[in-house]
Parts: structure tokens; C-alpha cells; sequence
């Protein structure tokens, strides 16, 4: 694992720069998203970027890692529209090659792992990490090889996440999300991390031993990785 560190405004701009080499090789990448707090200012970066003309976005197709069940994309809590409003109705990009779990229909979950494959694999996954560890959410326990599937949110979880939710009660029990084998498939991956709630699960990701107990530390076994912390997140390594 590279791990990169700066303050948030200066990790934002450095992940910012790995999408502007990859664009501009590869301007039909294929890109994985994730929603939460951690990426908003990588996609600030990137739709002032997409403004200034240095990246389109015009052939991205992009696949997000995670939904609530229960919520459709008209829900402002949906990851749907957080994606809508936070980078794809900012950016060039054709609605129409942007997905996101369905948390309506999850019968179709087990088609996601399939469509990313026909796009051509993800070329650059985005990640934040729980305080647990869970990648998407690939909570604790989480098996190697899944694929995209739902799970129960752990209380846990629930918990930090009801911030957004007028109370805890609204925060779905389960969410649809790509296995820990979905996201391992990226050809790339950047792991973000900003604050100091993030520093204990931060230093056993990289310095902690690979279990599923940790589902980030998995990510130790992936050829490219880049892990971009601010300081607090990376006080203790
Ligand atoms: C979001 C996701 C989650 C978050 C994680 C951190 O799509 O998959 O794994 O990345 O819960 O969330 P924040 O960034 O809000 O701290």
C-alpha cells in the first residue's frame, strides 16, 4: 500500500491528480464511487477540474459501491442522490452510464459484478472506511470472495450514520453492497481517510495483520493501492 499524507485539502487535490492521469490515458475509464463524508472534496476537485476542461467525464461510465435498501433514488438519503448532487449533475458525464445498486430491487444485485465486467472491469475504485473497518459495506466477517450482495447494517454503523437521518429509526437495516471480491477486482484502488475517529482502524488497515475482521486490511493482498490520510486520521502509524 502507498499511503499519502497531507491535509484534507491537500490528499483531495493528490487523489484529484491520479483521476487526471487515469482520464487522460484512458478517457473511457471505468470508475467506482462511494458516497459518506470523506469523498467530498475529491469531488469538488473534480467537477472544478471538469469545469476548467482539464477532464471529461463524456465516455466514464461509473459504478457506485453501495444503496440503502428500502430507498430510491429520489430519497435524499439515498446514495443515488448524493451522487446526483455531489458530482453527476456537475460533471459531463451521460446519466445513463452512471449505476448504482438498486436498493429497490435487490434481486438484481446479483447482476452488478456481472455488468461491471461487461464495461470492462473498474479501472479506479474510490473507498472510504467505517470505524470498523467495513469497506462499502463490507461490515466485519464479511467473506473474501463475495460479490455484490445484501447485508444488515451493523448497529454500529446505523448509528454513526443516523447523523444524516432525521433519527436512528430512518436509517434502513440493510443496505446492497459489492463484495469485498467486487472491489479486490479493481485494477486500482484509493482508500481515503480523514480524522482522527479514523486513526485506530487506519493503523490496523495497513500495520494490523489480513483478517476479515478488518474487511480494509484485505486490501494489504491488492496490487495498487493508495491510501490518502490527513494528519489525523494518520496520527497513529
Ligand atoms: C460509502 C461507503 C462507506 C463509507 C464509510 C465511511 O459509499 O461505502 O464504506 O465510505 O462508511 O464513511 P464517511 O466517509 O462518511 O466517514
Amino acid at each position: 500500500m502507498k499511503v499519502i499524507i497531507g491535509s484534507e485539502s491537500e490528499i483531495a487535490k493528490k487523489a484529484a491528480a491520479q483521476y487526471v492521469k487515469l482520464l487522460v490515458n484512458k478517457p473511457g475509464a471505468v470508475l467506482g464511487g462511494a458516497t459518506g463524508s470523506t469523498p467530498l472534496g475529491l469531488y469538488a476537485q473534480l467537477v472544478k477540474l471538469n469545469k476548467e476542461g482539464v477532464i471529461s467525464f463524456k465516455d466514464v461510465k461509473t459504478f457506485n459501491l453501495d444503496e440503502y435498501v428500502g430507498l430510491d433514488g429520489s430519497h435524499d438519503q439515498s446514495y443515488r442522490y448524493f451522487m446526483n448532487t455531489n458530482l453527476f449533475d456537475h460533471i459531463d458525464i451521460d446519466p445513463a452510464n452512471t449505476h448504482v445498486p438498486d436498493g429497490i430491487n435487490t434481486e438484481k444485485a446479483a447482476e452488478y459484478d456481472g455488468m461491471i465486467e461487461a464495461a470492462g472491469g473498474i479501472d479506479l475504485q474510490i473507498l472510504g472506511i467505517g470505524v470498523d473497518g467495513h469497506i462499502g459495506f463490507d461490515e466485519p466477517g464479511t467473506p473474501i470472495d463475495s460479490i455484490t450482495h445484501v447485508v444488515e447494517l451493523e448497529q454500529n454503523t446505523r448509528e454513526v450514520n443516523s447523523r444524516f437521518f432525521r433519527s436512528i429509526d430512518e436509517v434502513p437495516t440493510h443496505a446492497v453492497t459489492m463484495g469485498i471480491k467486487t472491489i479486490m477486482n479493481a485494477r486500482s484502488i484509493i482508500l481515503m481517510a480523514i480524522g482522527k475517529s479514523k486513526a485506530e482502524i487506519v493503523k490496523k488497515m495497513i500495520q494490523g495483520p489480513v483478517t476479515t475482521d478488518v474487511p480494509a486490511s484485505i486490501l494489504q493482498l491488492h496490487p495498487d493501492v493508495t491510501v490518502y490520510l490527513d494528519d489525523e486520521a494518520a496520527a497513529l502509524l
